[in-house]
């Protein structure tokens, strides 16, 4: 990278000093930005690029430490050189202590200045050069993601370089492989961070509370809207909408949501007044969205109009040695939850776990861990702890407990209930069936919802938000 393309921040507030220093720079063909206040250092350094930054330490609006302290608590990529009076090297200790990278003690000299600025800049393309081997050789880890497979690589870039812009981002993937981890990925690699992800369910919402849902309603616009409330679009102004499931979308609000996207602007349910807002969308779907076009679910204009960039997520059974990541990284989780000591799988085990096919994905695998985590202990899981069919992909010889195609094994296996002679009057609504699932299951594992949900194959936190809806609706 030639050296020019490094630009050099001057905070210096005496400007025959910023003028002289500034000479001798564009000399040296450096690109070089002088302000005279630490404000307008700061306003500089917030697109987040590349500088070498040589600071007065006296400013006339703050100490210079605090931009110093700044660039050190964002992890700027800023090679920082403190410019102290004469006799204030106390001062210039402790900006080494935050991060400075050198110091110049005034007066000095236009070579001492060159050859200082000269070692900064090559400083940082090095740290450049070090940091995109390692975004191009592997990161195990990115965001929620864990795995360093070379599909997965990918997808970290792809993430990487579409987080800044506010294209709208169209996930698809098998159930169960990260689109919701990818999506939050997505914003918080963004310069929307700080600000709201708001996701919202297409599939699990009702249909007509869904328009409500997205777009916020006015007080007493249907039954039940008992006060204005704001909507998911509202929610997520300056930061990120997720719409997961979008092929779930009913056409009429496919129809709204096209116009929301093409003007920027909604109107609540039952109000008159244009919103505006400024978000990114990212959408998710575990269908083929193109198939919906073309069966005439989806309509096409809306989906070119969210296809603008595509992330498509590998199912687990592609990410080449992912699986063993991510179910090392779950049992040390699981195992310390549930108080077991668990440290590693067996050889036979991490096979099995290799070579399963995994039509659940990431999910699927997390339950499994999850269920050895509950039901055994023991420093090495055993292929015999896998549940079926894992468990039983390839039974290590003489080992006893082998079950063969059978459920999984172990105490808290729900025991099957003997079918009742049904008679229409004693069919329950479906809630009521699925609560007294869940509460018995509780109950079965003495209270430990997190042990019920293994074995209910759900997350601890569905029973959980089940529980609240039964209590705000009056039904626990
Ligand atoms: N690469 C990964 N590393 C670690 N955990 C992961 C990874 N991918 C997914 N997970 C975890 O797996 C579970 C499922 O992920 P997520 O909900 O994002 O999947 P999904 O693709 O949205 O599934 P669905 O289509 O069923 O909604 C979550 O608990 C998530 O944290
Ligand atoms: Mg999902």
């Amino acid at each position: 990278m030639p050296v020019g393309s490094i630009p050099v921040l001057l905070i210096e507030d005496t400007p025959s000093l910023a003028r002289v220093y500034a000479e001798f720079l564009k000399k040296e063909s450096h690109t070089v930005i002088a302000v005279e206040t630490g404000a307008d250092a700061l306003a500089q350094l917030e697109d987040g690029a590349p500088k070498v930054v040589l600071l007065d330490l006296q400013l006339p609006d703050m100490n210079g430490m605090e931009v110093l302290k700044r660039i050190n608590a964002q992890a700027l990529p800023c090679a920082v050189i403190v410019i102290t009076a004469h006799g204030s090297v106390k001062a210039a200790v402790e900006a080494m202590r935050y991060g400075a990278y050198d110091f110049l003690v005034k007066p000095f000299s236009a070579d001492r200045l060159v050859v200082t600025v000269r070692n900064a800049v090559e400083r940082l393309r090095l740290a450049q050069i070090v940091d995109s081997f390692e975004k191009d050789l592997g990161r195990a880890r990115y965001h929620g993601f864990i795995g360093s497979s070379l599909a997965m690589q990918a997808v970290y870039r792809i993430v990487d370089s579409a987080a800044s812009s506010r294209a709208t981002v169209f996930i698809t993937g098998e159930s169960g492989t990260g689109k919701e981890v990818c999506a939050e990925a997505i914003h918080r690699q963004s310069q929307r961070a700080s600000r709201p992800f708001i996701a919202i369910n297409c599939g699990a919402i009702p249909k007509d509370l869904m328009e409500s849902e997205i777009f916020g309603h006015v007080k007493g616009s249907f039954t039940g809207a008992v006060a204005d409330r704001e909507g998911a679009a509202a929610r997520a102004d300056g930061g990120t909408l997720f719409l997961d499931e979008i092929c779930e979308l009913a056409p009429d609000l496919q129809t709204k949501l096209l116009r929301f996207i093409q003007t920027g602007t909604f109107t609540p349910v039952g109000g008159s007044k244009l919103e505006k807002v400024d978000l990114r969308i990212v959408c998710a779907t575990n269908r083929d969205p193109l198939r919906e076009v073309e069966e005439g679910r989806f309509r096409e204009d809306l989906y070119y109009r969210l296809h603008v960039i595509p992330i498509h997520l590998p199912p687990l059974r592609e990410r080449e040695d992912d699986v063993l990541e991510i179910a090392r990284h779950y049992l040390a989780d699981f195992a310390a939850e549930e108080k077991k000591g668990f440290l590693q799988f067996s050889p036979e085990a991490e096979q099995a776990l290799r070579h399963y096919h995994w039509p659940g994905n990431v999910r699927q695998l997390q339950n499994v861990v999850r269920i050895v985590a509950v039901l055994h202990d023991g420093d090495t899981v055993r292929l015999d702890m896998l549940p079926a069919p894992l468990g039983s992909l390839a039974p290590a010889p003489g080992s006893p407990g082998t079950p063969a195609a059978t459920p999984a094994p172990g105490p808290a296996a729900p025991a099957a209930r003997p079918p009742a002679p049904l008679t229409p009057d004693a069919i329950k609504p479906l809630w009521e069936v699925e609560k007294d699932a869940i509460e018995d299951a509780i109950a079965a594992c003495d209270g430990n919802i997190p042990r019920a949900a293994a074995l209910l194959q759900i997350s601890a936190s569905t029973i959980y938000r089940k529980r609240l809806a039964w209590q705000a609706e009056g039904k626990l």
